[in-house]
């Protein structure tokens, strides 16, 4: 049986899950792991069976052993890592978002260009098994055009705190942390429609309500609540090139009554949520039908989605499977996001560049 040894770049909260999964696949060899923060990735090494344990990434990338890396750093460090990982031969999953800047998007698709290596986005969403359920409603033509789509993610106290609150290392508030997800999972759903323009509003009117007790909430690996440069809310319109549209809106903080998370899409055949739960609503002789699909989990189940998209990124590696979430599609994503921030910025819509039919 072949196998992939694998490095793991940032230990902190979400490598816990990489390195879960990988744990749990056959072919996947936990190897080396990097962390600035040396005790970490020692006591992530000792759990999970690593080798090597690197404070430098750079020695990580120089090993010839690591087959594969998965980035899990703060979102800044996603572009050098993933190119200098790409030139170091390596195939990669990266964390959402691919990466801060839209400049940055397309340096990471010409190294893919250039490397010719594997390169996945870690797009969650898409691996859960609803959406892959969904998928093949879709594809089978049970709802039609998609024409419209709606994406909420919600949360009233969740600042993460640390790099997740400094814009510089970031790129974003919940837009590009959370939003992402959500942007990500209704666009994949309506067919990877190319983005024509992006209308978007930001607002920092509570800041990060540190103050507030008796909640708990995720935090970062060094949480502190000192500095907070992100937007805690944003809400936008996206146009693209077929005409659909996608309204999105998303929260750190927001006097909302709950946390709440919505993925709706519309066609002109049907339409179905896909959060909070798996719905189906379609009409047949002349009546509109509700339709409840029966499935084990009804909602988003972090573990399977994650153990699938490692599944999913080792088969890649090994036996050349396509990639379901390839860079196109974080560097048409991180048009989306970088978009909406630009057009708050500028109180305008931005607009996109058609693309040229060929
Ligand atoms: N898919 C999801 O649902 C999901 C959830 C949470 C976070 N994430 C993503 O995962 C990434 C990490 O988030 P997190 O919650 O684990 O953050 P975290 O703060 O818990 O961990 C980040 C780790 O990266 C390390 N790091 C920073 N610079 C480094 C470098 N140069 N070399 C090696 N390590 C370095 C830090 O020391 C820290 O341990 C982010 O991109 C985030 O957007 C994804």
């Amino acid at each position: 049986m072949k196998t992939l040894n694998i490095g793991v770049i940032g230990a902190g909260g979400i490598s816990d899950v990489h390195f879960h999964a990988y744990a749990k696949n056959e072919q996947a060899n936990i190897y080396a792991i990097s962390d600035l923060n040396e005790l970490r990735a020692k006591e992530k090494a000792d759990k999970y069976g690593a080798q090597k344990v690197y404070t430098d990434y750079h020695e990580l990338l120089a090993d010839p052993v690591v087959d594969a890396v998965s980035v899990c750093t703060w979102n800044n460090l996603h572009a050098p890592i993933v190119i200098d990982a790409l030139h170091a031969g390596k195939n990669v999953l990266v964390e959402k978002p691919l990466c801060t800047t839209l400049e940055d998007a397309y340096k990471i698709q010409e190294a893919v260009k250039k490397t010719g290596k594997i390169l996945q986005v870690g797009f969650v969403r898409r691996f859960g098994e609803n959406t892959q359920l969904l998928k093949k409603f879709i594809d089978n033509g049970d709802f039609g055009e998609i024409y419209y789509a709606k994406a909420s993610c919600i949360r009233r106290l969740g600042n993460p705190g640390g790099w997740f609150a400094d814009k510089e290392r970031s790129g974003g508030g919940p837009l590009i942390d959370i939003g992402v997800h959500v942007i990500d999972l209704c666009w994949y759903l309506m067919g990877r429609p190319k983005v024509k323009s992006v209308s978007g509003n930001t607002y920092n009117q509570l800041g990060n309500r540190a103050n507030v007790k008796h909640l708990s909430f995720y935090k970062a690996a060094d949480y502190d609540s000192e500095k907070n440069t992100v937007e805690d809310m944003a809400n936008a319109v996206i146009r693209f090139e077929n005409g659909a549209s996608l309204m999105v809106d998303v929260s750190f903080t927001l006097h909302a009554k709950k946390d709440e998370i919505t993925a709706k899409i519309y066609g002109d055949k049907g339409g179905a949520e896909i959060e909070p739960e798996l719905f189906i609503v379609s009409e047949k002789h002349d009546t509109i039908l509700n339709i409840s699909p029966q499935v084990d989990n009804a909602t988003f189940d972090f573990e399977i989605g994650f153990q699938n998209e490692i599944n999913a990124f080792v088969d890649s590696c090994l036996n050349g499977t396509p990639v379901i979430s390839p860079v196109e599609d974080g560097v048409e994503i991180m048009k989306i996001l970088t978009g909406i921030y630009e057009s708050s910025e500028k109180g305008c819509e931005i607009q996109f560049t058609p693309v040229a039919a060929n």
